[in-house]
């Protein structure tokens, strides 16, 4: 196999309570990638379309990934990375992780396999600390695991797929503007007190057993950001708009899509899912910010092959 073509789903970070440590993946949506063998060493960015993003590939991020994961295999050839954009950059919704996550899986594939998805992650964590300068892995993880993936720990990494009931929907609502992660990084405090701490605890904990035990009463109750949402959702236009019109349509809970401007909300049932959308879509009309909405199923494959 000398060339590749996959599908690199969006994904949601976070999930309200799970900070830096939980994500989600999305059906449906995504971005196309092709890697392919080249004679000559080393990465190549051949071709980028729907983003006006950088050529080189230390200064991109599905080639920082690439670079990384090809100084550890040292292959005798090296590779040429198209990417065709349907992810928006500062759109909340994993940009960067599904080009990062798409570089290493396709090197990976056309190398045979030598580590598992799991183990590329590391890989793809390093494109994403070109793009907001931490190398975090709740949008990484999800891309190339599927499914709700927990990041334990980062030292050493320890990433724990979590199931999720088949009736989940998730709905996004994207109002087009650019919230870059950096930025949305920046005005977070260094510091939280124990008393938010412990909250965020119980709703991280309550959040994963809702998933295991299929508990969509607990999963809603526990989709509660003590830390993160009070300080970015400022940046979000009519936010408690949103989430009050996803409360009111019948959503489980809802909150910032990673680092934002994005809003999702989980819902039981595609029907409770559309009906969010709807009126999350009304929530965003009198701000004339246009918007696009997603409605997904959990996406329990992550990054497959097209050809
Ligand atoms: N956990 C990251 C953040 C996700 O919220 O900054 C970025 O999409």
């Amino acid at each position: 196999m000398n060339e590749i073509r996959i599908f690199c789903p969006a994904t949601i970070a976070n999930v309200s309570c799970g900070f830096d440590v939980l994500g989600l993946c999305l059906e449906n949506f995504g971005d196309e990638m092709i890697i392919a063998r080249t004679e000559t060493k080393g990465i190549r960015i051949k071709e980028i379309t729907g983003a006006n993003l950088p050529m080189d590939a230390k200064h991109n991020v599905a080639g920082v990934a690439a670079l990384a994961f090809i100084e550890k295999l040292n292959p005798d050839f090296g590779f040429e990375i198209s990417i065709h954009k349907k992810i928006k950059a500062g759109s909340g919704i994993g940009s960067s992780a599904a080009s990062a996550a798409g570089a290493v899986f396709g090197i990976n594939a056309l190398c045979g396999y030598p580590i598992s998805n799991k183990e590329l992650v590391y890989y793809a964590m390093q494109g994403e600390a070109l793009a907001s300068g931490t190398p975090h892995s709740d949008n990484v993880a999800p891309v190339l695991l599927g499914g709700f993936a927990l990041v334990r720990s980062y030292t050493p990494l320890d990433i724990i797929s979590i199931p999720s009931p088949s009736d989940l929907y998730v709905t996004v609502i994207h109002p087009q503007i650019e919230l870059k992660t950096k930025d949305a990084r920046s005005v977070l405090k260094e510091n939280i007190p124990l008393k938010k701490a412990i909250i965020q605890c119980g709703n991280l904990g309550g959040l994963i057993s809702g998933l295991y035990t299929s508990d969509y009463g607990l999963i809603g109750r526990s989709l509660h950001d003590e830390l993160i949402e009070p300080i970015r959702s400022v940046l979000i236009p009519n936010f408690n708009q949103l989430k009050q019109a996803a409360a009111d349509s019948g959503a489980l809970g809802s909150g910032i899509a990673g680092s934002g401007p994005s809003v999702f909300a989980l819902s039981q049932g595609v029907v409770t899912a559309q009906k969010t959308a709807q009126a999350m879509a009304e929530a965003l009309q009198d701000t004339n910010i246009p918007f696009e909405i997603h409605i997904s199923a959990i996406n329990p494959q992550g990054i497959k092959i097209l050809s």
